[in-house]
């Protein structure tokens, strides 16, 4: 549907420091119909700035199919796969969609490009999953002169709030933090020589969980972080960086992976090096997503603590178009909230002690 559009109600300020993701082939959904999911219950939303009436009839009413437009960051974890799922599965030609999905390859410049694709497009929505936080101003500008509302969506931008229409993900910081307060809670006292796989530079998910853990180091005295690289959220990165730690490295005790296939190349490493880990070993492996595979090591005892961050995101941002559709104000900041995870025998007040009935119950 070309929009009708005047304006967009919408509520832009916020204090966006909240949490911190295109081969260029534009094609429509093809994903079988699946219902949305809910719209979210639960919002932060910030102080309301403009208010400008929207003109556009809702899809169901009108019977427009509604263009989206989706600028996902790549391929790199099985948690961008899941994620890329429920955005075909919900904006799907079933439900009144016609959803452009272009996987950016972790490329900034593709991402940029493939947004300007959108606007010359004259779609009616784009949804930017952002590689990395800086560098938006100009097109999310270029976007809004068009009267294209933008969904930043997964990660944050640097960007001044008012240049986009609403924002949706999870607390990257607070998952930091969580995976921190587990540790200290764990260890009880006992010292910490951490190594850090970090996740894609410049990526918010990574800025933001590197805070958060780097903020409960800081009240921990007998804590060190050895050494801190990045590991670009994918398996073979984490057995890099790991398998180039442990030629550095000889007195760690803690791995915190920053994703879970970062923590399956991390384990690849230390098996190939007959160092044990998980907990029965020698070292503790904390990771982030709780994706599927990722609670099955936990389950074994193998990644000691897991912090989700929930892929399941779709349904939010369809919440957002709907309402937009129907003319009604939105949320500047819209959190998706998530648990943490930990092995078997281990009781905490961070996280949820793994089963096979949590397992059985996952999603994704
Ligand atoms: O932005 C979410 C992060 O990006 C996930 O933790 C990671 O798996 C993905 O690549």
């Amino acid at each position: 549907m070309k929009k009708k559009l005047v304006g967009v109600l919408m509520c832009a300020a916020m204090t966006a420091t909240m949490l911190a993701g295109c081969g260029n082939s534009s094609t429509p959904a093809t994903t079988p119909a699946e219902p949305a999911p809910a719209a979210p219950a639960e919002t932060q939303a910030a102080a309301p700035a403009e208010t400008q009436a929207a003109q556009a009839e809702a899809p169901e009413a009108s019977g427009d199919v509604v263009k989206v437009g989706f600028a996902q960051v790549g391929h790199e974890s099985d948690w961008r796969a899941a994620n890329t799922k429920n955005y075909q599965d919900t904006f799907s030609a079933a439900n009144g969609y016609e959803l452009s999905f272009v996987d950016c390859d972790n490329d900034h410049a593709v991402q940029i490009e493939t947004v300007r694709g959108f606007i010359e497009q004259e779609l009616d929505y784009i949804c930017i999953a952002p590689i990395q936080s800086a560098g938006w101003d100009t097109v999310l500008q270029e976007a809004q002169d068009a009267g294209i509302p933008v969904l930043i969506v997964d990660r944050a931008v640097d960007a001044d709030a008012s240049l986009y229409t609403t924002a949706l993900g999870c607390d990257m910081i607070a998952e930091g933090e969580t995976a921190g307060n587990w540790l200290a809670e764990y260890l009880d006292g006992e010292d910490a020589n951490i190594l850090v796989i970090e996740g894609s530079v410049g990526a918010s998910a990574t800025l933001g969980r590197t805070e958060g853990f780097n903020n409960i180091v800081e009240q921990n005295s007998n804590w060190t972080v050895l050494d801190s690289q990045s590991g670009d959220f994918t398996q073979a990165g984490g057995q890099e960086v790991m398998e180039s730690f442990i030629k550095s490295y000889s007195d760690f005790n803690v791995v915190v992976c920053q994703n879970d296939n970062e923590a399956y190349g991390a384990m690849d490493a230390m098996d190939a090096a007959g160092i044990t880990y998980g907990v029965d070993g020698d070292v503790i492996i904390i990771s982030f997503d709780a994706t599927h595979d990722g609670l099955q090591y936990t389950l074994d005892g193998k990644i000691t603590c897991n912090v989700e961050c929930n892929p399941l995101q779709a349904g939010f941002a369809e919440g957002v178009v709907q309402k937009l559709e129907a003319g009604e104000a939105v949320d500047a900041w819209t959190l998706v909230e998530d648990e943490a995870f930990v092995a078997p025998g281990i009781d905490s007040d961070y996280a949820v002690t793994m089963s096979q009935e949590v397992l059985d119950g996952r999603a994704y």
